[in-house]
């Protein structure tokens, strides 16, 4: 049982999504041609529920939410259809866009200090954030819920915090006070893109442990981008994993953790020491991933795949539902039989 249905019953079961992105691709245009980084996902994410993305570097992780939250360079077009409530991103105007950024959909990335102006302290910004999305609320009162909001992120003595400059706080506060930002126009999705990559591994889990304890009192939806299939084991409901610009599996964290299909998660899986609690990053396929232009025909991961057959280097695997997981790999149903 997934943890969605267990803490917020009802809730992200039986509405809507709060995301749900389909078919979504990014094609890069330089003078050297066009590179296709994203080459059509799905996925979706609900009220109260972590979705987790793993993958290589250079998988499209960032891609796909930066072309989301359209903060991608000009270079890059995108097609397909990503609706944040009802509401239509792709090809939405800058304005709504906006509205949207950092309000409805608050933004977490890996490194801080690029997320905070230098020069201005820290309350000051949460006070901009804030002010930026609710116009009359006044400069005093703004004030006061900066403060509440680094006390609500575990920021000891918050009102004397608020007036420090961003590099006055050590990487664990500055990454605490990004997400007192993020959440400071009460988001309904928060995307958090390698959140704790720069942390040691206490504070790593203290900041899993605050956006979880978000996720859980204000339901917010989470995207949980890392290279870390330890966090995601611990703190998603369902993971996506990404290959070279394309989901190849997606399911429950139980199924997809216990019950790999695919030979990628299956060896991202065997990179994992196996005493719980202690897994490490990515490592361990032979290989590299392909570069955008030097796709093989077929699927992607066959030069590192030790069961490909003919037709892998033919047909691009169709993603598919087996069993409540969805995987693509044209020897998937194999696959699983004989582990079976
Ligand atoms: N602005 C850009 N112009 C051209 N190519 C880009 C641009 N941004 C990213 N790419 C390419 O898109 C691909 C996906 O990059 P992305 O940053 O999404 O990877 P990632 O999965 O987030 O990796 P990491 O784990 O290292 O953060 C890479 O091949 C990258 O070089
Ligand atoms: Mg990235």
């Amino acid at each position: 049982m997934t943890r969605t249905e267990t803490a917020a019953p009802g809730i992200a079961t039986q509405t809507a999504p709060l995301l749900d992105v389909r078919d979504l691709k990014v094609t890069f245009n330089s003078r050297d041609g066009a590179a296709d980084a994203i080459c059509g996902i799905d996925l979706s994410v609900g009220a109260g529920e972590v979705l987790g993305i793993v993958g290589e570097s250079g998988s499209g992780k960032s891609v796909t939410m930066m072309a989301l939250m359209q903060l991608l360079p000009a270079s890059a077009d995108i097609t397909g259809s990503a609706r944040f409530r009802g509401q239509e991103l792709v090809g939405a105007t800058s304005s709504t866009m906006r509205q949207l950024r950092g309000a409805r959909i608050g933004m977490i990335f890996q490194d801080p200090l690029t997320a905070f102006n230098p020069v201005l302290t820290v309350g000051a910004q949460i006070v901009e954030a804030l002010r930026l999305h609710e116009k009359d609320l006044s400069k005093k009162a703004a004030w006061e819920r900066a403060v509440e909001l680094l006390a609500e992120v575990s920021i000891p003595q918050p009102d004397r915090r608020a007036a420090q400059y961003p590099h006055e706080f050590s990487g664990g506060m500055r990454q605490r006070a990004m997400i007192a930002m993020a959440i400071a126009n009460r988001p309904d999705l928060l995307i958090a893109d390698e959140p704790t990559t720069a942390l040691d591994v206490t504070v790593q889990a203290q900041i899993m442990d605050l956006l979880n304890r978000l996720r859980e009192e204000r339901n917010i939806g989470l995207i949980l981008i890392t290279h870390d299939l330890g966090v995601v084991a611990g703190a998603a409901d369902r993971i996506a994993v990404m290959y070279s610009g394309r989901i190849v599996e997606q399911g429950s964290v139980d199924e997809v953790f216990y019950n790999p299909r695919h030979p990628y998660t299956r060896g991202l899986l065997a990179a994992l020491p196996k005493i719980d609690g202690e897994a490490g990053p990515l490592v361990a396929i032979e290989g590299t991933p392909p570069s955008l232009r030097n796709r093989p025909a077929g699927c992607a991961f066959r030069p590192r795949c030790s069961v490909s057959v003919e037709r892998c280097s033919t047909s691009v695997p169709a993603l598919l539902s087996l069993n409540g997981v969805e995987t693509a790999c044209h020897r998937s149903e194999e696959l699983q039989r004989i582990s079976a």
